[in-house]
């Protein structure tokens, strides 16, 4: 028999509390959309207590959703709580995920309490949280690093309170697969009541450890696995649900449980994932990397052509790749145009929405011959991106080439009116990073300038992502198109329209967490 493996998809969450990985509310939606489709089990959609801006986001996902649970975070405060609670009034199917953090190093030095009252806090939380819905997680932060017999003693306790999931997180990353697999199998032995909750588990990727530690634990028993796509989270991120969901998939034999997944997904969500963070998957990435499937070695090649098990272990199309390819074009027409979008998870919501995209569509036909799901992806993003802008591209002209100086003449619609500058840079896309500056004066410095050919061929269009920091924020911003120069000044001014908006998030992990 196998058993169901829960995914608990924290893309939205922990995934976004990477460092310049934030989302607008619309973006969250998108994105949860791709969940589903997917059939992820659980969608924590955010920290509703963290900013006006979260709670309207989970609202947002709740009230979109049908397929999925959706989450809230809350730390184990009754505040927290009833603001997670409110969010997510309209949701089909909701969860309330409540932590507090158990190991000695944060409970003394971060929550400055005693053993005693941390577990007097999680069960008070665990029942004010029943009080709204009987979907009650409890996690035990830091459980990596936490006391095995403390761990069983709060595990009981809130289960008991009416905990029907309890989650083990590594944190900080600290767990080796053995030793991790060891510590879930032995609350499930020792807490008396295990039988009655659903043990979970939360890894992070500090040693790159994430995905062998939740694989360890699912072995001894853990039914629900926490993850991002593409490993999205602070730091080093966390466990990826491909890798998971793939491993479990592939080696039946070994794990006695799979998951609801519909696996074909998994690239178009990957690539959704990417292009809203502006975080690019790097191309030998487990599978939705750009090589995951591809065979450089003649060898190889020649193998895979007479058996392709010879060398491979799973199919391309069986996560996506290549599956979903088809191309429109200049002559396709809206109807192609809206169910294309559709297939790929991407809903506009109404028909100037739609007819906008559809504007940007038949420009971008225009330059390029073909267009693929990626340049879609790209194309509704800046969309999206359009909706918060403050400061706007009107125009930019560049010159350069051998023995002349780079100079760019930007236009830009900024603080109310028309304003224009021009420089002289390294390069074109130094030029026109100065004159922006010349007209904005943020005092940001760029610390990471990426290109990515979205799609091949000469005419693709190029995807930048530019990362600004000020005042220890960081902000990524990306901007795509056809002509590269173009497309980091839309980057970069991507990046200066969220670095703009005043950022007053409570991190929930943050040390003034209680
Ligand atoms: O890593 C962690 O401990 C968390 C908890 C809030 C579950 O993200
Ligand atoms: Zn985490």
């Amino acid at each position: 028999m196998t058993d169901q493996l829960l995914v608990f998809d924290t893309t939205l969450r922990d995934g976004e509390q990477s460092p310049g990985a934030s989302m607008t509310c619309e973006e969250k939606v998108r994105i949860a959309r791709a969940l589903e489709r997917l059939r992820v089990d659980v969608i924590e959609a955010g920290f509703p207590i963290a900013s006006p801006d979260d709670f309207k986001a989970v609202k947002a996902v709740a009230e979109a959703i049908t397929e999925s649970r959706v989450c809230g975070l809350a730390r184990a405060l009754t505040k927290d709580i009833d603001r997670a609670a409110e969010a997510l009034k309209s949701a089909k199917a909701a969860r309330i995920h409540t932590f507090i953090a158990t190991s000695p190093i944060h409970m003394r030095e971060k929550l400055r309490m005693g053993a005693d009252d941390v577990l007097a806090n999680a069960v008070k939380a665990v029942q004010y949280a029943r009080k709204f819905t009987d979907d009650v997680e409890f996690s035990a932060e830091d459980a990596g690093r936490s006391d095995p017999d403390f761990l069983c003693r709060v595990m009981e306790a809130v289960i008991a309170a009416g905990a029907r999931t309890v989650n083990i997180p590594d944190t900080v990353g600290y767990s080796v697969p053995a030793q991790f697999g060891q510590l879930v199998a032995s609350l499930m032995n020792r807490v008396p009541n295990a039988d009655k909750a659903i043990f979970s588990v939360h890894c992070h990727n500090d040693l790159g450890l994430a995905v062998a530690n939740s694989l360890a634990a699912v072995l001894q028993g853990a039914r629900q696995v926490e993850c991002t796509i593409n490993g999205l989270g602070e730091r080093a991120g966390n466990a990826a649900l491909e890798e998971i969901v793939m491993a479990v998939r592939t080696r039946r034999d070994v794990f006695a449980c799979d998951t609801g997944i519909q696996t074909a997904h998994i690239v178009t969500a990957s690539r959704l994932v990417s292009t809203i963070t502006g975080f690019a998957v790097q191309p030998n990435k487990a599978i939705v990397g750009a090589n995951a499937f591809a065979h450089e070695a003649g060898i190889h090649q020649d193998g895979v052509i007479k058996n392709r098990e010879t060398y491979e272990i799973m199919r391309a199309e069986d996560v996506g790749w290549s599956a979903n390819r088809m191309v429109l074009g200049k002559h396709s027409g809206r109807n192609a145009f809206r169910a294309r979008l559709a297939e790929i998870g991407v809903t506009l919501k109404d028909d100037a929405a739609l007819n906008q995209a559809f504007e940007r569509f038949k420009e971008l036909a225009d330059k390029k011959h073909e267009i693929f799901d990626e340049d879609l992806q790209a194309l509704v993003s800046e969309g999206a991106i359009l909706a918060v802008e403050s400061v706007k591209l009107t125009s930019l002209e560049v010159a350069s080439g051998t023995g002349t100086k780079p100079h760019a003449r930007i236009c830009l619609a900024w603080d109310g009116r028309e304003q224009a500058a021009e420089a002289h840079g390294g390069g074109p896309v130094d030029a026109a990073f100065r004159a922006i500056e010349a007209v904005v004066g943020s005092g940001a410095s760029l610390s990471l300038y990426a290109v990515n050919a979205i799609t091949s061929g000469t005419d693709a269009q190029g995807e930048v992502t530019v990362r600004l920091e000020r005042e220890g924020r960081i902000v990524n911003g990306h901007g795509a198109d056809t002509d590269i120069v173009l497309a980091s000044a839309k980057a970069y001014l991507n990046a200066l329209n969220k670095l703009l908006v005043p950022d007053n998030r409570t991190h929930p992990q943050s040390p003034r967490a209680i």
